[in-house]
């Protein structure tokens, strides 16, 4: 079979990104990305605004749709004609019932499955692109199976995606690799071989990876969980830097030179957010302990223990400083995005420093270059504070400027490029006195604003101005 229609189940920010590039790389495969929301949709068919900021992403979009690329709500049809269906929809961490906070909740990808099985007609190539648990797609496939039409057939394939977000259109034009895992049958190996055409439409065939279906499962849940702990790792020792006068940076550097353990990944923050690298990790933990593997299940788990200590250890530093009290002080919080380059705020680091910060009392300044206003607010209304205490406390401002003048302090979540060239003398003559700055991502010239006057602490190195302690010290208990 030659793939001539692709449907993607799910326009977020895996479905949206990656068919777009597939549709532009792939003149010749007409793909329609389709979602139960309609605003969603009419987001991706919009000009001004798509539903997710890709740097690079409007531009393809713009090229392909209406040509090879399709968004709409008619999810039976999509399914109808398509030779190959992607599963592209949300997974995300249980909120009630077994396994809550912890497993992956399958209800979206069984509700995909479903339609399919409803829907499909002849013989069709399923694809699980969302992330998830070891074996959901032999899941998938009892759904497909118990619901069978006479005349329908399918073959399960699993094709993780490794796009990061903020540098999805490059990660996915220039991949380091693409997976897919299959069923060791002859029907199997076909399938992949099928899609593998897709891909080699713009990727080498040497970075075409196959295998059997939960190794690639495990290997996309094993890539976030290492990817995490790395960064979990410096952050630790970001507090042995600051507790011994080491510098995380150069310690950073002294290790990335090991070509065993390469530079990436290394950059000590306030810890690690986004929607994959915790709901991941925790799906792993969870998938152990219910194969009895308490001590690789407790490995994992501290993963995301450290990345807790230093979102809560960065909070109380900034209290800490400012003579253990921030009630009624007014502080500018600069981004609020889990990283640059995205509106995202899923797990941003962001969240949980804000709302520390708010239940003591400080009145926040928020400003962030793409995160919507709403969304701040919804962010903060998800968290158990009082929406009272929200409405009171919290402003959210359309530029920097406005959001640190007559402020106390300082604090940046977000490594966001306009933050480094603000100018940082007049920002100095608009704030209280002392004027703090909180680097949580480590971007601005330290020296420089030390000479300004301000007051700077940053992650993993003690400043000659700091008061003398470090974060949390003595008193901090995780
Ligand atoms: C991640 C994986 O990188 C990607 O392969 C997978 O498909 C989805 O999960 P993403 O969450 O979009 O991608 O962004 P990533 O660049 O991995 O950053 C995740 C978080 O780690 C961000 O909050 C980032 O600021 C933080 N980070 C990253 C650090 O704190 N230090 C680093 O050195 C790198
Ligand atoms: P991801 O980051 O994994 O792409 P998102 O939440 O950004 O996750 O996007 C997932 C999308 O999948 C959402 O837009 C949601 O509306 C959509 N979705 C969930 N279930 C279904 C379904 N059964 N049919 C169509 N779309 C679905």
């Amino acid at each position: 079979m030659v793939i001539k229609k692709i449907c993607c189940i799910g326009a977020g920010y895996v479905g949206g990104p990656t068919c777009s590039v597939m549709a532009l790389k792939c003149p010749d495969i007409e793909i329609t990305v389709v979602d139960l929301s309609k605003e969603r949709i009419s987001q991706w068919n919009s000009n001004d605004k798509l539903p997710i900021y890709e740097p690079g992403l409007m531009e393809i979009v713009q090229k392909c749709r209406g040509r090879n690329l399709f968004f709409s709500n008619d999810i039976v049809s999509a399914i109808k004609k398509a030779d190959l269906i992607f599963i592209s929809v949300n997974t995300p961490t249980k909120t009630f019932g077994l396994g809550k906070g912890r497993a992956a909740d399958l209800k979206y990808v069984e509700g995909a499955a479903r339609m399919i099985a409803e829907n499909a007609e002849g013989s069709k190539i399923v694809v699980e692109k969302s992330t998830v648990p070891v074996k959901a797609a032999e899941s998938i496939m009892s759904i497909l199976k118990a619901n069978n039409k006479p005349n329908s057939s399918y073959r399960i394939l699993s094709n993780p995606e490794f796009l990061a977000e903020g540098t999805a259109v490059e990660d996915l034009i220039n991949a380091d690799r693409v997976l897919i895992g299959g069923e060791e049958s002859a029907e199997g190996q076909d399938a992949i071989r099928e899609l593998s055409w897709v891909y080699e439409h713009w990727i080498p065939s040497s970075k075409i990876v196959t295998m059997n279906t939960w190794s690639s499962e495990l290997s996309k849940l094993a890539a976030n969980a290492f990817l995490a702990q790395r960064i979990s790792s410096i952050n630790a020792l970001s507090a042995v830097c600051e507790s011994t006068g080491a510098d995380v940076s150069e310690v950073a550097r002294a290790i990335g030179l090991d070509s065993r353990i390469g530079p990436k990944f290394l950059q000590a923050s306030v810890g690690f957010g986004g929607s994959c690298f915790q709901k991941d990790i925790l799906n792993l933990v969870y998938i152990c302990e219910c194969l009895n593997l308490p001590h690789v299940a407790a490995y994992w788990q501290q993963v995301i223990d450290m990345n807790e200590y230093q979102k809560t250890r960065f909070a109380e530093k900034v209290i800490a400083s400012l003579f253990n009290t921030v009630t009624g002080k007014q502080i500018a919080l600069l981004g609020f995005a889990f990283k640059k380059n995205t509106g995202d705020t899923r797990e941003s680091p962001a969240i949980h420093v804000a709302t520390h910060l708010l239940a003591e009392g400080a009145h926040l300044h928020i400003y962030d270059p793409k995160v919507e206003h709403s969304q701040i607010i919804d962010e903060l209304n998800s968290s158990t504070l009082d929406p009272d205490k929200i409405k009171r406390n919290v402003i959210i401002h359309t530029d920097a400027y406005s959001a640190i003048k007559n402020t106390h302090a300082l604090v940046i979540c977000t490594e966001w490029d306009e933050f480094v060239s603000l100018d940082y003398e007049k920002i100095h003559s608009d704030m209280m006195k002392p004027a703090y700055i909180f680097d949580g991502r480590k971007i601005l010239d330290h020296d420089y604003l030390q000479k300004l006057g301000f007051q700077v602490q940053t992650i993993g190195k003690r400043l000659n101005r700091d008061l003398g302690r470090s974060w949390g010290s003595q008193n901090h208990q995780s």
